[in-house]
């Protein structure tokens, strides 16, 4: 079952209704967890309302990758202090990474917290909810383990045009500075079958756009006897009604020959090729138990671009890992340069507790780390500009998203490659459709043009 949330808001008007709210940080895969606790809430007869001091259940989905996203989350949790006072009858629910990792600590860091319930119990939500409400008390639902595959449950998408499906969950990676494989467990692929009918169904509703979920995608299918990735490309490519699909997140390791040339022989996916590299050092890939060198990966990118010239390639990049010094710092810079990103996304690195990067000695000062990261982003910026200018009087598909959320008189929409164009408010009625634009002006993070 799937509904649009958007349009099932609606203003207060009688008593008897009841109202949830879901606030959700960080990735894509607690995006699309949202969407399922919000479909199990929506099943025993509560609404969707974006007022917080309305709601009746108020769920922060968390996530604990960096600490400054734990920073945020705790002021958050802080905030809602103040309406638990106002209404006792509120229930607060933590979920998702954050939950799963701190369990019980959050009870005593925040008493007005009804329920902390895990990553693997998404799907039991319904229950706790009932607990709470008949018994007042709190519960903690946290399960160390994850049951191979949850059982598959209401969801109500945010959006109406393009859709999450996850493909896979878990990661066995333990990259040495990573706290996802503690919090998400080992991987488990779903069917094929089942994303299949995951994905005709959204083509019915109407939905364009697809994006596979999975911390490796590349290594779907590894834990069971269902195909490997390319396969399920191969078997979502033609799914009626979809235009575009799209992936993430990969790991160069895995991302092979066969993956990219179903992609370069596919009708609907996409030529954007997210490879995070994280560092442009040897030494430091190594520390951080990546699994591959940058001979390698320039390898893989060349591989990329001679079938696909057009692709476009991104990356994340963290920087100040512990014994990052200044001469291996300058590599990944040199490494940005080689590559030639269209874009990266930067982080300090942020010390986990639990994962082997942060007992390494050399920690960098978060000066050093800070003064890094500005020059690689400068760095990068300039390297995307260079790279959008190139598309300047060139004509560009586009799937219209929408009116654009930093001017109301403008549309906005995506290439292929997934970059953000936007031009005059004309066309409103192709929401939802693929428009041809061609680019008049290219910045560094977004293409302005005008509709052909
Ligand atoms: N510190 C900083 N960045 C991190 N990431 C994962 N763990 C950390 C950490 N401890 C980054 C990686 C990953 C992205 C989703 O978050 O670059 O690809
Ligand atoms: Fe974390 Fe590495 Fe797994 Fe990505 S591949 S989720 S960085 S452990």
């Amino acid at each position: 079952m799937t509904e649009n949330l958007d349009t099932n808001k609606k203003s207060n008007q009688s008593e008897n209704k009841k109202f949830f709210t879901t606030i959700t940080y960080g990735c894509q895969m607690n995006e699309n967890d949202s969407e399922r606790l919000s479909g199990q809430l929506k099943s025993i007869g509560y609404e969707y309302s974006d007022k917080l001091d309305e709601a009746d259940i108020i769920l922060i989905n968390t996530c604990c990758v960096r600490e400054s996203a734990e920073k945020k989350i705790y002021g958050k949790i802080g905030e809602l202090k103040r309406l638990k006072s106002v209404n006792p009858n509120l229930i607060i629910g933590i979920t998702g990474c954050m939950a799963q990792k701190d369990r019980d600590e959050l009870f005593k860091k925040a008493p007005h917290i009804d329920l902390v319930m895990g990553t693997h119990n998404v799907h039991t939500l319904v229950d706790h909810i009932k607990e709470i409400e008949e018994s007042k008390g709190k519960v903690l639902a946290v399960w160390d383990q994850a049951e191979r595959l949850a059982p598959n449950v209401p969801t109500v998408r945010k959006g109406q045009i393009s859709a999450w499906v996850p493909i896979m969950y878990g990661c066995n990676n333990f990259c040495t500075y990573c706290i996802v494989p503690y919090v998400r467990g080992r991987e488990r692929s779903r069917p094929i079958k089942d994303i299949v009918e995951e994905i005709n169904q959204l083509g019915e509703e109407g939905f364009k756009e697809i994006t596979l979920l999975g911390q490796n995608v590349n290594s779907y299918g590894k834990d069971s006897e269902e195909g490997d990735f390319a396969d399920l490309l191969k078997a979502v490519d033609s799914v009626n009604n979809i235009e575009r699909i799209r992936y993430m997140t990969s790991h160069p390791r895995d991302m092979n020959e066969k993956v990219i040339n179903t992609i370069r022989n596919s009708k609907n996916i996409c030529e954007q090729f997210h490879l995070p590299i994280q560092s442009g050092s040897n030494t430091i890939l190594s520390r951080m138990n990546r699994g591959y060198t940058t001979e390698y990966y320039l390898d893989l990118v060349q591989k990329i671009r001679s079938l696909m010239p057009e692709a476009s390639i991104t990356t994340d990049i963290i920087v100040g890992f512990p014994g990052e010094t200044e001469e291996l710092f300058e590599e990944t810079l040199a490494f940005i340069k080689k590559v030639k990103y269209d874009a990266a996304y930067t982080f300090l690195y942020s010390q986990r507790s639990g994962t082997p990067a942060a007992t390494m000695e050399e920690q960098i000062p978060l000066a050093v780390k800070k003064a890094r990261l500005q020059k690689l982003m400068e760095a990068q910026n300039e390297i995307s500009l260079h790279l959008n200018k190139q598309l300047e009087h060139r004509i560009v598909e586009v799937l219209v998203e929408g009116v654009s959320k930093s001017d109301d008189n403008k549309l906005m929409g995506r290439t292929r490659t997934n970059k953000i164009v936007i031009w005059e408010k004309v066309g409103i009625e192709k929401i939802g459709q693929l428009v041809q634009v061609e680019i008049k002006t290219a910045q560094t993070w977004v293409l302005k043009g005008s509709l052909v």
